[in-house]
């Protein structure tokens, strides 16, 4: 361990505290919302084989190199990084790694509060009874009504940041380990409840031919990539998140058998969101190809008319909120980390600035989608889509790639070796096959094709 190490940064409790606490950040709106809607665009079970194979042979070996350099390192993601470069007798530049993985964490936040404020807003719809026994117009035009809406938009994105500034603002143990802790076994039952009644709806069988009977003349490509860069983006890669997590994991939990813990998870809840929400989708003759609206429009439309509407849609929109939360909180983290380490700023300070200053960037995204629908500063995107477009297909394949050369070309392997503890010798040697040559190919040809 690095003299870097103090124990005033504070440990995870429990190796459960941890897993919780990364699978938090893994599972999220990339999950719930984004997963299903992909794989109805590229046709089902070959995109979700697909999407498996990248899990397995990108994903993974990432989030073990994000975990080993954080923990080695032992400090803010840059200055983690920096210290191994140093002592590896390379150059302190490659701190920019780190550097743009949170500078990306950053900007995500700032739109990602906004979604979070959807979800928000609908589990407000659904708890006030306004999503149970009404027509399909009314609900149909309630997504839209909200997009319009700049006060709407603004408070509820608000009230996101502010539950997310106030756990980090309380540090790992009391804050974030005490939030994820509740968080993360709720939302398995709430995940649960949910599947159990998808099993009970008529259209169960088809939505699991849908995900798992690979048609492979439906995969082209772009789908084939999306997949890749989704492995990437669902398991909270390339954003220094994982960096600054692993910072406070104690030398003694295997971080092998962690990461694949943590991807058998985030892989598992998607599966089971995407197999419940088709059910709901084809037994209700929608869909499942309606794009990003697919959740915020078919669920309420799917579940309206039920006798168990009421309930179910509060259990999923509960289900959305607590999986959008627990990634935002990852996502400020590493900045709070970052002001810590540099310029000495407590805890408390740092993620009140920092989250200010996400709030800010964050209104104007939310307005972007009315007051601001003209203001298009590049390439005819609104603010939203550009900030997403910039941190999801240029900031993060950039960013892991420059992990994946790090941790596989700068970083000896007596090194990781040592940090990987003797339990896990047998991994290292596969490890590092896959992240000096296979993960940085495959990460190149995303972003690559992503610059198109
Ligand atoms: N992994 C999250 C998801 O699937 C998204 C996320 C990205 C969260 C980056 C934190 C950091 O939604």
């Amino acid at each position: 361990m690095s003299d870097h190490h103090s124990a005033a940064r504070g440990f995870w409790s429990t190796r459960l505290a941890f897993i919780f606490a990364a699978t938090g950040s893994a599972v999220g709106l990339g999950n719930i919302w984004k997963f299903p809607y992909i794989t109805g665009e590229y046709g089902g079970g070959a995109f979700v084989l697909a999407y498996l194979v990248c899990i397995a042979v990108v994903g993974l070996p990432l989030l073990v190199a994000e975990i080993a350099i954080g923990r080695r390192g032992g400090s803010s993601p840059a200055a983690s990084i920096e210290a191994l470069a140093v002592a590896e007798g390379y150059s302190r530049q490659w701190r920019w790694v780190g550097s743009l993985g949170n500078i990306a964490a950053f900007l995500i936040l700032t739109f990602y509060s906004v979604i979070g404020g959807w979800s928000m807003a609908y589990l407000w719809y659904a708890l006030s009874g306004r999503l149970s026994g009404r027509d399909a117009e009314p609900l149909l035009a309630m997504f839209p009504d909200l997009l319009a809406s700049p006060g709407l938009l603004v408070f509820w994105h608000t009230l996101f940041m502010l539950l997310v500034v106030v756990v980090v603002s309380r540090g790992i143990g009391r804050g974030i380990e005490r939030t994820v802790s509740v968080l993360m076994p709720a939302m398995l039952l709430l995940l649960l409840a949910l599947v159990v009644y998808a099993f009970t709806t008529p259209a169960m069988g088809d939505s699991l031919a849908f995900m798992f009977r690979p048609d492979f003349s439906l995969l082209d490509t772009t789908g084939l990539l999306t997949a890749l860069g989704h492995a990437f983006f669902t398991l909270s890669l390339g954003m220094s998140v994982m960096l600054a997590y692993g910072s406070h994991l104690h030398q003694r939990f295997s971080i092998v058998r962690s990461s694949l813990l943590i991807a058998a998870l985030d892989t598992v809840i998607a599966l089971l969101a995407g197999v419940a929400i088709f059910a709901i989708v084809f037994s209700n003759g929608l869909d499942p190809d309606a794009g990003p609206g697919l959740i915020f429009k078919t669920i309420p439309l799917a579940l309206g008319d039920l006798a168990l509407g009421y309930p179910l849609a509060v259990v999923f929109f509960f289900l959305l909120l607590f999986a959008a939360w627990s990634s935002a909180i990852s996502l400020l983290e590493p900045t709070v980390e970052a002001l810590e380490t540099r310029w000495q700023w407590p805890r408390g300070r740092g993620s009140w600035l920092a989250g200010g200053l996400a709030w800010g960037i964050g209104v104007l995204c939310a307005l972007s989608f009315n007051v601001l629908a003209h203001v298009q500063p590049l390439a005819g995107l609104t603010l939203f889509n550009l900030l997403d477009a910039l941190t999801a297909r240029i900031l993060l394949p950039l960013t892991g790639l420059g992990i994946a050369l790090f941790a596989g070309w700068v970083l000896s392997r007596r090194l990781m070796d040592d940090e990987l503890g003797p339990g896990d010798q047998a991994w290292v040697g596969p490890w590092r096959f896959l992240i000096r040559y296979v993960t940085p190919l495959l990460v190149l040809a995303v972003f690559l094709f992503n610059l198109r």
